[in-house]
């Protein structure tokens, strides 16, 4: 029986006037509306029904973040927005200097903390927890896809977009990003992994040539890419400012094409980043899919009039441009945007929220678990009913860093500085003095297109006497210093100038820890500084990243004990930048307009590892107010030959009196290489938490990927057949567990 016998008359003209009606009354619904059939199916449905005017129109942008849709066929506008740590205020027109704001005041968003901070956490339940809540936001906000995560490895200390990034380890980038995404994903929002690749660093990076060996590029530099693409299905990709080996990212047929399209089978829509296309032909049969970001006006972008008049003309196949607007369509009907025209007004739905009290706690949690604990001589947790004064000390403790750092900036509708988390905190019973100490840098930085960096803040004899009267009259001084987003430190388009902390900072804290040993320094910032010799006086250090909106609560809930640290380094910090590889081998900026990554594999631990340089702080280090102890490591080898592989297990007991979490990292050591290769690999790791005085059994599973390298010559991984050291340990240099696994057979997997 048909729908419309069983209702009433008024109801059935209303029906009518829907596709839902048509479609029991028997007219025919197209196949791509038709959400029984597979993405593919109503790709293949709806790509011949568009012009090719129309098809061009989508693969250029329309204004800043947006790209035409095709309204009578219902697909709407394609919405994106920055990413990666909150969705990014409404912007107007690029102006050239930066994005016209609009000053709308609906458009604030948790801001996270950054994203090195959430590597550190090693907690990829967390990641997810914030790929999420930007999801939902994102939502809310009507943007179909979020600019982020942001993969690029940490080659460099001074990359001035290291904040942004998730440290030096590629396994670790690709366990947060992978979750972050699936996270972000789940809400109905794409992710974009950016920026592929090689962009790792911002001097010269609209131009730079980056070179490297087949190895180093699979198995450092891409590898996260591979994942997000394979595992988490990652919908959109960025390609990246600079070129590799000559030819722009955003118009790299290797890169492009070969790799991520051909390879790794990625289905979705690769964009450029803004203004990365420099060339019609080539954006047009490199693989780039939809070009960003150039200035108006849209129709003289490469890929708008000089691409449709190469397609009418035939200099460029009709399948070039289909090629583009199927990935586009993929992702539109993945994200369920295409809808019926008659039936659904684009885009008027949505069902996500803006910054929620939910979403808070997660960026207060993720910024407690991201602090690191570097050194600690029994001064902290402080107990505020044994202190009457504090003294806090440094311009970081009055600063706020969501806005700053280029197109990860974030409008917040609340920021707690550090100084307003520690008043909260211990405020009324406890009298706290502050003094900033020193002039924190300002300005722009150098720049790749020609700015010059402001001369870096001298020291204030001023600000130094007030901040050492301030120490002296303290119990105990919080000094919260380090880096902010000015003067070309942890900014998008400059490096950092050097790796020394700015504005006389050193000297400074040289005075304030003799003035007052007991001092508590906190740095903030993107990644490693040089440390003077004031760290061998004071007795506490904490890096707290810049730990976004709820910042100041979480590290006043650190150090006065209510949170005990659990973050763990996910870079090395040098003893001096000269240590650090690239720097070591004179392999950056790089000259004549390219750069060779001379170091190879060797990036972060695995350079200092296996050079035996000693670093300041090592990767995955970090202290915790409790003693974890590890023992009991079993390795359970699998018993199917074709799929060689280990379950480790081990137990990790808390022998202090605070509850804590520890991340357990598991490296693996080839033993009887036939290739060099790095001493050691992180492949594992578990963060456990545990009340005092328990244990709990660690089971972790290393597959035959974790034993694998990349081989040039066969296009694929080979897990080599021999003995190999499994490291358990809290840190890459504090290996408290070891046992060797022989791998039975060599096995070969194609990249
Ligand atoms: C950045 C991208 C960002 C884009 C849009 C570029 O300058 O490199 O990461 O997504 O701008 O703001």
């Amino acid at each position: 029986m048909m729908i419309a016998q069983l209702l009433p008359n008024s109801s059935i003209w209303m029906l009518a006037l829907t596709s839902v009606a048509l479609r029991a009354q028997g007219a025919r619904q197209p196949d791509y509306l038709d959400e029984t059939k597979s993405t593919d199916e109503r790709v293949a449905d709806l790509l011949p029904r568009l012009t090719v005017e129309e098809k061009v129109a989508m693969v250029h942008a329309k204004s800043s973040f947006a790209v035409e849709g095709v309204p009578r066929l219902g697909i709407p506008e394609l919405w994106m927005d920055d990413g990666p740590m909150g969705v990014r205020e409404e912007v107007g027109q690029h102006t050239g200097g930066g994005f016209d704001s609009l000053n709308r005041e609906d458009d604030f968003a948790t801001a996270m903390p950054a994203t090195i901070g959430l590597a550190a956490t090693f907690n990829t339940d967390l990641a997810g927890a914030y790929g999420s809540a930007i999801g939902q936001e994102a939502k809310q906000r009507h943007k179909n896809i979020m600019l982020g995560p942001s993969l690029n490895i940490q080659r460099t200390p001074l990359c001035g977009r290291n904040f942004e990034y998730l440290g030096e380890d590629p396994f670790l980038t690709s366990r947060i990003a992978v979750h972050y995404i699936l996270g972000e994903q789940a809400q109905g929002v794409a992710s974009c992994a950016k920026h592929l690749a090689a962009n790792n660093q911002e001097e010269q990076r609209d131009s730079i040539s980056v070179e490297m060996d087949v190895r180093t590029l699979r198995e450092i530099y891409l590898f996260s890419f591979r994942a997000c693409v394979q595992e988490a299905g990652v919908l959109t990709v960025m390609g990246a400012y600079n070129r590799f080996r000559g030819q722009h990212c955003c118009e790299n047929d290797f890169l492009l094409n070969k790799v991520l399209k051909d390879q790794w089978g990625f289905k979705g829509l690769v964009m450029s980043d803004w203004g990365g296309v420099h060339n019609t032909e080539l954006a047009a049969l490199n693989g780039m899919d939809l070009e960003m970001g150039t200035l108006p006006p849209y129709s003289k972008n490469y890929l708008a009039t000089p691409f449709l008049d190469g397609l009418q003309s035939g200099r460029f196949p009709m399948s070039a441009l289909d090629e583009k607007v199927r990935r586009h369509l993929y992702v539109m009907v993945k994200l369920n945007m295409i809808h019926d025209p008659a039936a659904t007004p684009a885009g008027s739905e949505t069902n996500g929220v803006l910054s929620t009290q939910a979403h808070q706690d997660i960026a207060r949690r993720v910024a407690e678990e991201s602090i690191v604990l570097l050194k600690n001589e029994e001064l902290l947790p402080l107990n505020p009913a044994n202190l009457k004064t504090v003294a806090v000390i440094g311009a970081n403790a009055t600063a706020k860093f969501a806005r700053g750092g280029g197109s990860a900036n974030i409008k917040a509708p609340h920021e707690i500085t550090a100084l307003e988390g520690i008043s909260n905190r211990i405020g009324g019973a406890v009298k706290i003095i502050y003094a900033p100490g020193y002039n924190p840098p300002a300005g722009r930085g150098r720049h790749d297109r020609g700015d010059t960096a402001p001369p870096a803040a001298d020291a204030d004899a001023n600000l130094i006497a007030d901040a050492v009267a301030a120490a002296k009259s303290a119990d105990v001084v919080i000094y919260v210093g380090g880096l902010n987003h000015e003067g070309g430190y942890d900014t998008e388009g400059s490096d950092r100038p050097d790796l020394k902390l700015p504005g006389g900072q050193d000297d400074l804290l040289e005075t304030i820890v003799k003035a007052n040993p007991k001092t508590a320094v906190v740095l903030m910032g993107g990644g490693a500084v040089e440390m003077g010799s004031w760290l061998s006086r004071a007795p506490a250090l904490l890096y707290a990243w810049y730990p976004g909106m709820e910042g100041g609560h979480a590290l006043a809930r650190v150090l006065f004990g209510d949170v005990n640290p659990s973050g763990k380094l996910p870079c090395t910090f040098p003893k001096r930048l000269a240590d650090s590889p690239a720097h070591a081998l004179n392999a950056y900026p790089g000259a004549n307009g390219t750069v060779t990554y001379a170091e190879g594999l060797l990036v972060g631990y695995r350079w200092y590892d296996t050079k035996e340089i000693e670093p300041l702080f090592p990767f995955g280090y970090g202290l915790s107010y409790t003693r974890f102890k590890y023992s009991d490591l079993k390795l359970k080898p699998g018993r199917n030959p074709a799929a060689p592989g280990v379950t480790l297990e081990f137990k990790i007991a808390n022998s202090g009196d605070r509850e804590g979490a520890e991340a357990a990292q598991i490296y693996v050591q080839p033993l009887t290489p036939s290739v060099p290769r790095p001493l050691k690999e992180l492949k594992a790791f578990a963060k456990v938490s545990l009340r005092p005085g328990r244990s709990r059994k660690v089971s972790v599973r290393l597959n035959r990927d974790a034993f694998a390298f990349y081989d040039a010559d066969k296009k694929g991984w080979v897990a080599e057949k021999g003995d190999f050291n499994i490291l358990v340990g809290s840190s890459s240099r504090d290996i408290a567990l070891r046992a060797t696994y022989r791998l039975p057979q060599t096995v070969f997997d194609p990249d």
